[in-house]
């Protein structure tokens, strides 16, 4: 009974409680923190769930900061719009908030009997509220530009009747926009993906209970961040998403798990922004390598950024993962003396973004590396 219930007090809670004081009591009551993994359904849930008052707690913990200035620097804060701009902020968590909640929704309604959990992860929720720009949004269409340009450019020199009878497979597919694009260029494609953080957002457009035509939703998506901001017009601009409604179909499939435990064969395997997330990379490409047919290819772009604290088995650079990559048997297009079919195959660094806010006053810039492999036949 408390199992079917708690979920939906939480939801309620999530939505009218006061942040600091229920976190506070609900700790009390459930004692320790309960872990389900960090990419789990039960972590993902909750954290959707429990978004606005995480988010809330921390607009008040930027007042009580506020509110420790001298009378005098309080006054001039004042002057300057900075308590209205904390109560624009709050406003927006909750705006957002409509979404996150709606995300959370869709996981309950779907697995009603959800184990609880009582530990949320806001930096997961946030990024995956960037994720809906990157992928589904207008203002990400730059970035995607940059980085799904090379690969699709890549796909569209196989003939588009071959197309049809061709599997892809994306694994960390992450939001989906890419795999949707492969599956328009008319492949049978995978999206594969291990986080539920991601997996729920992605069902959320999926779903026509939730997501039922284009730009239906809106976000406030760098409202937390009051860092290299050019003004609050900036700060606080909305960001409408879907900018076109993806649905599951004869061409597109989602698997939710673990990559390497993924056993089905494919023509074509794609890795974006993906390899270097590994916290073994060598078991990743060698797993590229097994699930290829003979002749099959991998399309990899993206940058080198390991998991820190050591968490990863080894850390190559990128000379080191192409020799791993030959020494596992692949081919890379163009070398070796080999001549190269296309210039869109060319191996090459591709400056691109990441979730990047395109107007802030500070950029991460990757110097992404873009490859195309063979399997021998
Ligand atoms: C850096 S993100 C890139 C997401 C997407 N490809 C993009 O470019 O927007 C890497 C993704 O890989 C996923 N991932 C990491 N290890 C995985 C694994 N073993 N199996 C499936 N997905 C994995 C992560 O959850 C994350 O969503």
């Amino acid at each position: 009974m408390l199992a079917t219930i708690l979920p939906v007090l939480l939801l309620m809670f999530g939505l009218w409680g006061p942040p600091k004081l229920w976190h506070t009591i609900r700790d009390m009551i459930q004692g320790p923190k309960k872990h389900h993994g960090y990419f789990s359904l039960e972590q993902a849930t909750y954290s959707y769930a429990q978004y606005r008052s995480m988010a809330l707690a921390e607009v008040n913990d930027m007042h009580r900061s506020y509110v420790k200035l001298s009378r005098t620097h309080k006054r001039i804060g004042y002057d300057l719009g900075y308590p209205a701009k904390l109560r624009r902020l709050e406003e927006l968590t909750i705006l957002n908030a409509l979404v996150t909640l709606n995300i959370a929704h869709l996981a309950l309604s779907e697995r009603p009997g959800l184990a609880e959990t009582n530990s949320g992860d806001l930096g997961r929720v946030r990024e995956t509220l960037k994720h809906f720009v990157r992928d589904w949004s207008s203002e990400g269409a730059k970035e995607r530009g940059t980085t799904l340009e090379p690969i699709l450019d890549a796909l569209c020199l196989v003939s588009p009747e071959r197309r049809a009878g061709m599997r892809v497979l994306v694994p960390g597919a992450g939001l989906g926009r890419l795999v949707w694009e492969i599956s328009q260029l008319g492949y049978d494609t995978t999206a594969n993906e291990l986080s539920s953080f991601m997996t729920l957002a992605f069902r959320f457009l999926l779903s026509p209970s939730t997501t039922q035509r284009a730009e239906q939703h809106t976000i406030y998506p760098y409202a937390y961040w009051f860092s290299h901001q050019r003004s609050s017009e900036s700060l606080f601009r909305p960001v409408s998403f879907p900018d076109t409604v993806p649905r599951l179909g004869d061409r597109l499939h989602l698997v939710e798990g673990d990559f390497l435990t993924h056993s089905r064969n494919y023509d074509i395997i794609v890795t974006l922004f993906f390899i270097d997330t590994s916290l073994n990379v060598i078991s990743t490409l060698e797993h590229i390598y097994e699930l290829l047919l003979p002749g099959g290819t991998w399309i990899n772009l993206g940058p080198l950024l390991w998991p820190g604290g050591a968490q990863a088995r080894v850390e190559l650079s990128l000379d080191e993962i192409l020799q791993l990559a030959k020494m596992i048997g692949f081919e890379i297009e163009g070398e070796d003396g080999g001549t190269i079919e296309a210039d869109a195959l060319r191996t090459r660094s591709v400056r691109c973004e990441y979730t990047g806010d395109r107007h802030a006053m500070m950029k991460y810039m990757y110097d992404s590396e873009f490859w195309v492999a063979r399997k021998p036949k």
